[in-house]
């Protein structure tokens, strides 16, 4: 029986090594549902351009809709030796409506049905991922506004630098996985283009109707224009969209893995800063104090295999000549793999920071706990306000040179003491300078600190609110 869509030609079929190593079906099977609908598309335009007779195109619709339904509940019989998802589901449809079948490949290629029909995954793929970004976002947002006047150290170099409050640390990740979402936005205007009609390399001598297959697939811009790759050499062997959402999920990644960084430091005995509601993380088999963050562990580890994808496709596409190359099948695993990472991440994250919602009372529970005092306590230490000293100093009329060697001076006289600046006396204070009067205090205090950083963005309760507020219009939230 004839196994291979090819097979006049050959004199002998391929090895059974062969035929593992070319196949794809093992990975491209979850493609199916864009298969069928990208062919269904095609069909119905060479219909509608009389290509195929009306009766063909009604006995591909049927023959596709028995398809669908057998691979959905299990029953299809995938075939090494059929390659991959187009050949198993255009040999099913033949052999369940005859020559109808064997006419839905008229002007059509795999080079640029493969093409459309990861185009048309990815695009439904990163509006999950899109829906599951902003989830993440509001449980930020909804963790930061109960604790906008939480005091926590700010760090540079991992150093105590300035007190910021909790609420505005949370919201810098909001910022970061807002510009994430512009960038998926970005990459699905680009991948969702039409190949279609493009067939092997050069276009057909068909009279499609590329801007008709392009409509019913949706692939239309914000103005409902028709959106086609317009060169047929490039429609079916880049993968540059494939490989700017990798860029842009590594992107994501690395905000990800920078977040859990900090809740693994954050958690650590030494910070105690927040705590994990136990499913998120695991025990140890020898000692049995331990909780480990293996769920933040795990999504900073995962981050490498992403980036990695990201290289591997790069490298795949470097030394390609057009058009198509069998080489571009490789880019599915990768690309797989990098949107099953991020969707579980993303959705692993929503939860263990924002909670879900109990079964019985609706209440979001399991999220991120939050220890303020611990935070509060952190920012005493280190000299958190030695910035706010000199500031005070060049409000009484000293150049801020000068005014942060004289803190130079008390930060060096108060840790010889390991005392905090606002413990030393004010005599000793006005020792490293006669401007400094009694009214330093308030000035040395982690709120007030915290108060006078007023300016667009900054830490002040007041400016956090207003992100706050926009942040929540942004994200639907009022
Ligand atoms: N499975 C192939 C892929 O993923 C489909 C295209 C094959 N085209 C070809 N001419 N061999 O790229």
């Amino acid at each position: 029986s004839k196994t291979q869509a090819w097979s006049a030609l050959f004199s002998e079929p391929v090895s059974a090594l062969v035929q593992r190593y070319t196949a794809s079906v093992g990975f491209d099977q979850r493609l199916w549902r864009a298969d069928i609908r990208a062919s269904l598309a095609h069909a119905e335009m060479l219909a509608a351009q009389g290509i195929i007779s009306a009766a063909d195109w009604a006995a591909i619709e049927r023959g596709m809709a028995g398809i669908a339904a057998e691979i959905e509940a299990g029953r299809f019989e995938w075939k090494l030796e059929l390659e991959d998802v187009h050949l198993n589901i255009e040999a099913r449809l033949t052999q369940l409506v005859g020559d109808a079948g064997k006419r839905l490949h008229t002007g059509r290629s795999r080079n640029d049905q493969v093409a459309t029909d990861v185009r048309l995954w990815l695009r439904d793929e990163i509006d999950g991922l899109q829906a599951l970004l902003q989830q993440l976002q509001r449980a930020l947002v909804e963790v930061a506004e109960q604790h906008v006047d939480v005091i926590m150290p700010g760090f540079t170099h991992l150093q105590v630098a300035q007190p910021v409050s909790f609420a505005h640390h949370l919201l810098a990740y909001v910022e970061m996985f807002a510009r994430d979402a512009e960038r998926l936005a970005d990459v699905r205007r680009r991948t969702n283009r039409l190949p279609l009609g493009s067939a092997a390399l050069a276009g057909t001598r068909y009279p499609l109707d590329r801007e008709r297959v392009a409509r019913t697939l949706g692939m239309v811009d914000e103005h409902g224009q028709p959106q086609l790759c317009l060169n047929s050499l490039d429609a079916v062997s880049d993968r540059d969209f494939a490989l700017e959402f990798c860029a842009a999920a590594s992107l994501c990644m690395v905000h990800l893995s920078r977040l859990s960084e900090e809740l693994i430091i954050w958690m650590s005995q030494n910070f105690g800063f927040v705590a994990l509601a136990d499913r998120y993380t695991t025990g140890s088999s020898i000692m049995p104090q331990k909780k480990n963050p293996d769920v933040p562990e795990l999504a900073r580890g995962k981050t490498g295999r992403v980036i990695g994808h990201l290289m591997g496709l790069l490298v795949l596409m470097k030394a390609q000549p057009l058009a198509y190359n069998k080489d571009n099948q490789e880019d599915k695993e990768p690309l797989f793999d990098t949107v099953d990472t991020l969707r579980d991440t993303l959705r692993i994250f929503a939860e263990m920071i924002g909670g879900t919602p109990d079964a019985a009372t609706g209440l979001k529970q399991g999220g991120l706990r939050v220890n303020a005092a611990a935070m509060e306590q952190a920012a005493q230490k280190g000299y958190a306000t030695a910035t706010d000293l000199a500031d005070y100093l060049v409000q009484k009329g000293l150049p801020f040179r000068d005014a942060h060697e004289c803190v130079a001076h008390a930060v060096k006289a108060a840790s010889s003491h390991a005392c905090g600046l606002a413990e030393l006396p004010l005599a000793v204070l006005q020792g490293f300078h006669p401007l400094i009067e009694a009214d330093v205090y308030d000035c040395l205090s982690l709120r007030g600190s915290l108060e006078a950083r007023s300016t667009v963005g900054g830490t002040a309760p007041a400016q956090v609110r207003l992100q706050l507020a926009c942040q929540r219009a942004r994200l639907g939230l009022d």
